[in-house]
């Protein structure tokens, strides 16, 4: 609304130009209609996460668990700042692309028209990027895909919450062969993938070229490994055998080989004299001295070789098959047309309604250049139909990983329900596709929704929080198996040789001590407290035991993170 300044006092004028002098002058600047609801819900309340039990998929128990949150993104990554800061791995999101009443803000969705539109979506994804910010370890890397309609909001916004000195490269991904129906512009046929990082430690990995793919000819040897051989000849500049006083090189000297035998030495002994001459027929050096020869052939390293040129010596270059990743993919396995809808429909079993989904393989190769571990902890908070799960699930069982998965995604459409949720079902305990049987996953999963408590001083206020911070705990612990429940006074939970003991009243200390010999492993003691005594001198004769109150320290991340 235009201001008229003509009745302003000189005080308010003052103030408005101070306010005016504060203002960001470099950056993205917005405005919003209005706060998000969840955002003031998960202020005024604690956030909490609650098991669906009947959900629950275990495969093969006490391995790997994912875990699959039901609920505004906004609310879980409150909740997941509790049990996984600085855990994450990497990140990979797709979020809506806003081109119309594709999303809702405020459980309205947003209309191309809407002149907040831009507004209303970076400041969601502002405060949804801040939280998965928090939740990156030093070196974890964040995805986003994004078409060219918020794209340039998107970057500056990245700019801002993880730096531009943390941008790691942006990737064009030819998702729609085909293109998008538009008139009178240039079709669209890619979207685009940026990568940031947490922080400088965060790099890109490279990927594996296969073999058939690098200029030079690389066969394997017997462990495996690739090489390519390459003549023991040197070329380029010094290469010179014959020196300028006259001279020659030291390392232009004659290497002997048995014909039969092709054995290889630098003594006299075998009919055949290798000089390094090259094809112009100058005389140039060996790229080793005499002295490494023997070693090399007794290492298996060089060997002989009767080419149309003649005579050679070769040795095995043991070069590095993997490379930076390009920038442009253009590859017809990263289209969704091709790989999205069919493959999501494939896993299911049954048409599927969800508009859009990626394709696995471009969701795999954004998370093999972001993250190289076996072992990663993978999150996507925009999930929709879960091809990220299916990403994981195909790259473990291609390297033979242990990745986990964090997947979270509202039940929009009912997607978490008919889509995501029996999808991954499917892909951990197997499914028949209409090509073949496709074998299960070695992944367990378990179901959340998100829930409130309500915010309170009082000790019945506090008592319920814990009470309701089981599920919590459990997920930070990642130990899900219940081994023993003494209803309100204690719970036990493990994972291989980890246990959670939950106490719910400090007056069962001594109770619980006689049960830790019981327990090898190990240990972590939550103690309920209403303030932020964790009573570890209580436990101090134990070395395998540690002790942690709740509920304080959640309250006090939720404080931190949302004021
Ligand atoms: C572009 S889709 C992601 C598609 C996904 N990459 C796939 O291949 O299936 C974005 C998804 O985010 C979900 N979503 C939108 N707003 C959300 C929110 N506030 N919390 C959780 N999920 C949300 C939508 O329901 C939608 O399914």
């Amino acid at each position: 609304m235009k201001k008229n300044f003509e009745n302003w006092n000189k005080e308010e004028l003052i103030l408005e130009i101070e306010k005016l002098y504060k203002r960001k002058k470099y950056g993205l600047v917005w405005e919003t209609k209005n706060n998000e609801e969840v955002v003031e819900l998960c202020k005024k309340n604690i956030p909490i996460l609650k098991e669906e039990k009947n959900k629950e998929i275990i495969d093969k128990k006490n391995k790997n668990y994912g875990i699959f949150i039901e609920g505004d993104n906004f609310h879980s990554l409150t909740a997941l700042n509790y049990t996984h800061e600085k855990k994450i791995d990497f990140i990979y999101i797709d979020p809506p692309y806003n081109t119309g009443d594709d999303w809702k803000y405020n459980n309205n969705y947003v209309n191309k028209d809407d002149p907040f539109r831009h507004s209303q979506w970076i400041s969601f994804m502002y405060n949804r990027l801040k939280l998965a910010k928090s939740l990156l370890k030093e070196d974890g890397i964040i995805c986003v895909t994004i078409d060219n309609n918020e794209l340039p909001r998107l970057w500056l916004l990245m700019d801002e919450i993880f730096k531009s000195k943390n941008f790691l490269g942006e990737v064009i991904i030819r998702n729609n062969p085909a293109s998008r129906n538009v008139v009178g512009k240039i079709a669209l046929t890619h979207e685009y993938a940026l990568f940031f990082g947490k922080s400088s430690s965060s790099k890109i990995s490279k990927i594996d070229k296969l073999a058939s793919e690098k200029s030079h000819k690389y066969i394997q040897d017997k462990e495996g490994k690739w090489y390519s051989p390459t003549n023991l000849r040197k070329t380029g500049v010094d290469n010179f055998g014959l020196k300028k006083d006259g001279t020659l090189h030291h390392r232009h000297y004659p290497i002997y080989v048995d014909p039969k035998s092709k054995k290889i030495s630098t003594t006299k002994k075998y009919k055949i004299k290798i000089f390094p001459i090259n094809e112009k027929g100058e005389k140039v050096i060996w790229r080793r001295g005499k002295e490494d020869i023997h070693k090399m052939f007794e290492d298996g390293l060089i060997f002989y070789n009767k080419t149309s040129s003649g005579d050679q010596i070769f040795y095995k270059h043991y070069g590095d098959l993997a490379e930076a990743p390009k920038s442009i993919w253009t590859d017809s396995k990263f289209s969704a047309s091709e790989y999205g809808t069919p493959q999501l429909n494939d896993t299911l079993g049954i048409k599927s309604s969800f508009p859009f989904p990626k394709s696995p393989y471009a969701v795999e190769e954004c998370i093999k250049i972001g993250c190289n571990k076996k072992n990663a902890i993978i999150l996507d908070f925009f999930a929709g139909s879960g091809t990220t799960a299916q990403a994981v699930i195909n790259l473990n069982k291609k390297d033979n990983g242990n990745r986990s998965l964090i997947i979270c995604t509202n039940n929009e459409k009912n997607i978490a329900k008919d889509d995501t949720y029996p999808r991954i079902k499917n892909l951990i305990k197997g499914y028949k596709s209409k090509k073949k049987e496709i074998s299960g996953a070695e992944m367990n999963l378990k179901y959340f929704t998100t829930s409130f408590i309500e915010r309170g001083e009082t000790d019945k206020k506090k008592f319920l929080l814990a009470q309701n911070s089981t599920d919590l705990i459990c997920i930070k612990e990642n130990t899900f198996k219940l081994e023993q429940i003494n209803k309100d006074k204690y719970r036990i939970f493990s994972a291989e040789e980890k246990f959670t003991f939950i106490l719910f009243d400090q007056l069962f200390i001594d109770e619980i001590k006689k049960l830790i010999p019981k327990y090898k492993g190990y240990i972590k003691i939550y103690i309920f407290s209403l303030g932020n005594d964790n009573f570890q001198e209580e436990f101090e004769e134990f070395e395998n035991v540690e002790t942690e109150t709740f509920p304080d320290p959640m309250i006090s991340v939720y404080n931190r993170l949302l004021d």
